[in-house]
Parts: structure tokens; sequence; C-alpha cells
């Protein structure tokens, strides 16, 4: 059987994967990890331990005793908390996946999976249909750890063989947990404020467009990639991947579709830097013609979901 370790698991991205992994391996297969013990409470389906991916010496001994054979690496410090904290931004963005990469290649591990982010592009970057292949100098430490991340991730591969899998998401949006300090924040908050009849200040100006997915799809799209035949995973540093884009005015009249008396103001602030130095929009062939990829949901199937589904969900 499959043993997998989620890392971060409590996260926007864990929440959801976390359960489609259970449901895939059986959750007896599946140990998500996260830094304190309260998120235990998340993972009635599936094993849950509280670990600091640091602790090195702690998490070796759990990957030891319980053989783990493929990591979801997830924890990780976001784009605009990076800015406020660089250094353990760095720290921990770096450490913790050389960790990873270090008992994947020890343990011979199956497989490991590490997200990336369109925050590898920067200010010299083609903003439209941004290639896979292009000039990359980002210019946060967040989208700095990515990069370096990412020649990391190809070099285990190419070195020691280890089955590394990466994407780069573009800004993830769910509703089942709140964000945890990116760019594209507001594309969740923006629902929430919606449902509970209050304006909405966006942190971004109205025509600051950005690659965007829903969950769904990004969920879609790791377990499509993790599945894929090896030989088909053609990319070893991290697959270009696109879902929609839009900017802070489309979402909001996407959304007085439904709730027609939502108001919207914009004051933006050091989150527009950032969103400035990424791509428009992306160009997915790679992963369209290595293993098939294709998205799901366009920006008003995304609205009707949320705001059909956002106030049954129970935190
Ligand atoms: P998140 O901030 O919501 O979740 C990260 C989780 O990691 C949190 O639950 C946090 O408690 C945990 N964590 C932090 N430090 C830890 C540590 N030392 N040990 C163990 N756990 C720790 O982030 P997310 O949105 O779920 O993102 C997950 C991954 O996907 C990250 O690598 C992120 O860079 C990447 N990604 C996310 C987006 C997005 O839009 N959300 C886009 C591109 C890439
Ligand atoms: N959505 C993420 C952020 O805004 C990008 O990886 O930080």
């Amino acid at each position: 059987m499959e043993k997998i370790l989620v890392i971060g698991a409590a996260g926007q991205l864990g929440s959801e994967l976390t359960k489609s992994l259970s449901d895939i391996y059986g959750g007896d297969q599946v140990i998500a990890t996260d830094l304190h013990e309260s998120a235990r409470s998340k993972f009635d389906y599936c094993r849950f331990e509280a670990l600091d991916i640091m602790d090195q010496a702690k998490a070796k001994e759990l990957i030891q005793k319980e053989g783990i054979k493929q990591v979801y690496h997830l924890a990780a410090v976001l784009s605009a908390v990076g800015e406020k904290k660089p250094l353990f931004a760095w720290d921990l963005n770096m450490d913790s996946l050389l960790f990873v990469l270090e008992m994947a290649r020890e343990f011979k591990m199956e497989k490991v999976y590490w997200p990336s982010s369109i925050a590898v592009f920067g200010p010299n970057t083609p903003k439209i249909n941004t290639p896979q292949y292009c000039v990359k100098e980002p210019n946060t430490v967040y989208g700095i750890s990515k990069q370096a991340g990412e020649r990391w991730c190809e070099y285990y591969f190419q070195k020691y063989g280890v089955d590394v899998r990466s994407l780069r998401y573009p800004g993830l949006i769910g509703y089942k947990s709140l964000p945890g300090g990116g760019t594209t924040d507001y594309a969740v908050d923006i629902y929430h404020k919606a449902l509970a009849g209050e304006k909405f200040t966006c942190f971004l100006r109205e025509d600051s467009s950005l690659p965007m997915m829903y969950m769904p799809d990004a969920i879609k799209a790791t377990l499509d990639l993790m599945h894929a035949p090896s030989e088909s995973v053609k990319i070893r540093s991290s697959y270009n991947l696109s879902g929609m884009s839009f900017d802070p005015k489309a979402i909001y009249e996407s959304i007085l579709k439904f709730h027609p008396d939502f108001e919207i103001e914009y004051q933006p602030d050091f989150r527009q830097g950032i969103a400035d130095s990424w791509p428009d929009s992306i160009d997915d062939s790679c992963a369209r013609k290595d293993w098939g990829w294709k998205p799901d949901f366009d920006l008003d199937e995304m609205t009707k979901d949320i705001l059909e589904n956002l106030p049954n969900f129970k935190f």
C-alpha cells in the first residue's frame, strides 16, 4: 500500500487535497501533518500528526517509522507574508524542500509532489500567454524560493532519480478554507464579503489581471500529474498550468449577476507591486500535451459554485 505524508495539510490547498488523497488511497494510508495540534479536528477522515517540518529529526523519525512512500509537501510562506518576513520565508521554503528531497533520496520514496507558482515569473517575463520556458527574474522572496526550488527538483530527478513532480499554480480559489497570505487572496475574500452583504475593499487595482484557478481544477491537475506514467512527465522543474485569467472588476461583475447590490472599492497596497510583476495569462500547452491537462471551470461557473455552496459549508 502507498503510505502518504501531507506536509502543511491544514492550509488552503491541503484541506482539499488531503481529502481527495484519502478518498483514493484510504484514510488509514494518509498522514496529514501541520504545525498545530488544533488542526486535528479537520482530519476526522485520515490520520493526523502535529509536525513542524523544520523539526527535521522528528520528521525523519515519522517518515522512517511509517515507511512513507509519497510526500505532498505543501508547507510554505506565501508571497505577501514573505515580503514581510523574507529571511524566514527563504529558510522555511528552501530548507523544508531540500529536507524532503533528501528523505525521498535516502528512503527511495516512490514520488514527491511540491507546488511551485506563477511567482517564479518576474517583471521581465512576457506577460501574455507566458511560455513554459522564458526569462524568469522574480522580485519577491517567495518567487525566488520557488524558482530555486524548481531547480532543486530537477536536480534531484536528474542526479538521483527522485520522482518529483510539480505545478506552477496560478492563484488558487477555494471556499473550504481561508487563504494563507498571498497576493491572490482577494479573489477568495470577495466571496465571503458578498455573502455577508458587506462592501468589499480590494487591495489590487480594478484592472489588475492575474492567472487564477478554482480549487477543484487544482486538485484534478495535481492528481492527474501524480498519476501520470513517469515517462509522460517530461518537465521535472515545474509545469505551467492555466485555468482562467481575470481582474478584480471581472470577478466583481461575475458576483453582481447573483448579488446585484454588492459593492466594491479599490485601495491598492504593497501587494499591487507583487501582482504587477506576475503574468496576466499562462501558456500551459506542455501540461496539455504531456499528461492531458484541461480545466473544467471558468469565472462564472466558479462564482455560481462558490455562492451556492459556501453558505452551507461548515468551517
Ligand atoms: P497555506 O498558507 O494556506 O497553507 C500552508 C500550510 O502550511 C498552513 O496550514 C501552515 O500552518 C502550514 N505550515 C507552515 N509552516 C509549517 C511548518 N514549519 N511545518 C508544517 N506546516 C507548516 O498555503 P496554500 O495556499 O495551501 O499553499 C500550499 C502550497 O501551494 C504552497 O507551497 C504554496 O506556495 C503553493 N501555492 C499556493 C497558491 C495559492 O494561490 N494558494 C498558488 C501557488 C502555489
Ligand atoms: N497565490 C499565491 C500568492 O499569491 C501565488 O503562489 O502568493
